[in-house]
């Protein structure tokens, strides 16, 4: 399918001269794809002396990348909407224009499978250049059975062609196709009972969204489509509180979401039912820049009650046509706050666990697929300093050389 991946060469053997994160000489061994012994240099073991060597060059060596929120594939583009928000119209004012997420839904349904293929490759190779080994992509911009089914195809194609981890999202519950107009409890219906069991069969849902907002869907709509979830084993998820305080994160934590996403709007409450559920904040700071949101996410809350933070691009055509996600750790450092540190977890430990992928990506560690980023810089710190740099000198990415 892309011949590309399947003759990269294989990352096995010795990396030496690398530095991690705390500036110690590491080295790492690699077996079959799979991490087989990492630590401090001066302490490896004398078995492993003969194995051939990758010299990493005193590269920073961190865990691979991973963007937890896309909508990667769609058809066409906003620009024009753009130029509408700068002219004064809100997002609000687009999508009750006809613009919004239901026109990126008119390009996507009259894209061919092999179109959106090659457009969503296009923008997926900036983001593996930055060193993203693991991504979710999400439907949504099809909102029928045919055209989400053709989305998330897609999205798996992606992954196999492209040799990264992709996580997949139903998220048919976006917006309200124009043929159901007026009849938003009647396209629940479909969702749950039509869309999600067959594309659950297919196995093309590796999670389950809902956009909760007055301009989507509301919660006890929200909710119905958490339970069909439920009831097929699916993990939920939830685009909440990013215009108002729907209450989203709270029913999200009660069905032990993996994640609540954008929460600009997040009380108090819902910060305590997400602690006790576990979920991820996602960070969108890619989407707050674009809309020109003033009302800041609450990072000292989240911070004092310990709730994991993960940052991701959002990527989409309307709110965030981002594709770099090391620009969101610098803006989530400049626009939220965020600590270095919390901004580096934002888009590696936090971000794999915002997409139930914790026991396999987002940090270095013995028994794991080889997905690891060596970085032309000295100190950590410059991950989230430099902006419009790349400064990867090479990505192992399931447990092959990617680029370099
Ligand atoms: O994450 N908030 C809803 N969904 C997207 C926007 C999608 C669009 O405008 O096309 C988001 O920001
Ligand atoms: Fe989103």
């Amino acid at each position: 399918m892309n011949k590309q991946f399947d003759s990269l060469p294989s990352a096995d053997g010795l990396w030496t001269c690398l530095r991690d994160m705390a500036g110690i000489d590491t080295a790492i061994v690699v077996a079959q794809g799979v991490i087989r012994w990492i630590g401090e240099r001066a302490a490896l073991p004398a078995d492993f002396a003969g194995l051939p060597v990758h010299d990493g060059g005193h590269a920073l060596v961190t865990a691979g990348l991973v963007d937890c929120h896309t909508h990667l594939v769609y058809g066409g583009h906003r620009a024009n909407e753009f130029a509408m928000r700068l002219a004064g119209a809100t997002y609000e004012e687009v999508a009750k224009a006809g613009g919004g997420i239901v026109s990126s839904v008119r390009a996507t349904r009259e894209a061919s499978e092999d179109e959106l293929f090659a457009s969503a490759s296009v923008r997926l190779r900036s983001l593996l250049a930055e060193g993203v080994c693991a991504i979710e992509i999400k439907s949504g911009y099809g909102l029928s059975l045919e055209h989400e089914r053709k989305q998330l195809r897609v999205a798996r194609r992606l992954g196999e062609a492209h040799g990264v981890t992709v996580r997949t999202t139903f998220l048919g519950a976006h917006a309200l196709p124009p043929e159901y107009a007026g009849r938003s409890s009647d396209y629940i219906d479909l969702v749950c009972n039509e869309m999600l069991p067959a594309l659950a069969q297919e196995g093309l849902v590796d999670a389950v969204d809902v956009f909760c907002e007055r301009i989507a869907f509301s919660l006890e709509e929200t909710e119905r489509v958490f339970k069909a979830a439920q009831a097929l084993g699916i993990p939920v998820k939830l685009h909440a509180e990013q215009l108002s305080d729907m209450g989203g994160a709270a029913l999200a934590a009660r069905y032990g979401a993996l994640s609540c996403d954008h929460i600009e709007h997040l009380s108090q409450e819902g910060i305590d039912a997400m602690r006790k559920s576990g979920t991820v904040a996602v960070l969108l700071p890619g989407a707050y820049y674009t809309l020109r949101d003033t009302k800041l996410p609450p990072i000292e809350a989240l911070r004092a009650a310990g709730v994991p933070m993960a940052v991701s691009t959002d990527h989409n055509p309307g709110t965030s046509p981002a594709l770099s996600l090391l620009l969101m750790a610098n803006m989530a450092c400049t626009l939220f706050r965020l600590t270095v540190p919390e901004a580096i977890d934002g888009i590696t430990r936090h971000a794999a666990r915002a997409l139930g992928l914790q026991d396999t990506h987002g940090e270095l560690a013995v028994g794991r697929p080889a997905n690891f980023v060596l970085w032309n810089l000295r100190d950590a710190a410059e991950l989230a300093y430099w902006f419009g740099q790349r400064p990867v000198r090479a990505v192992v990415r399931q447990g092959c050389i990617a680029e370099g």
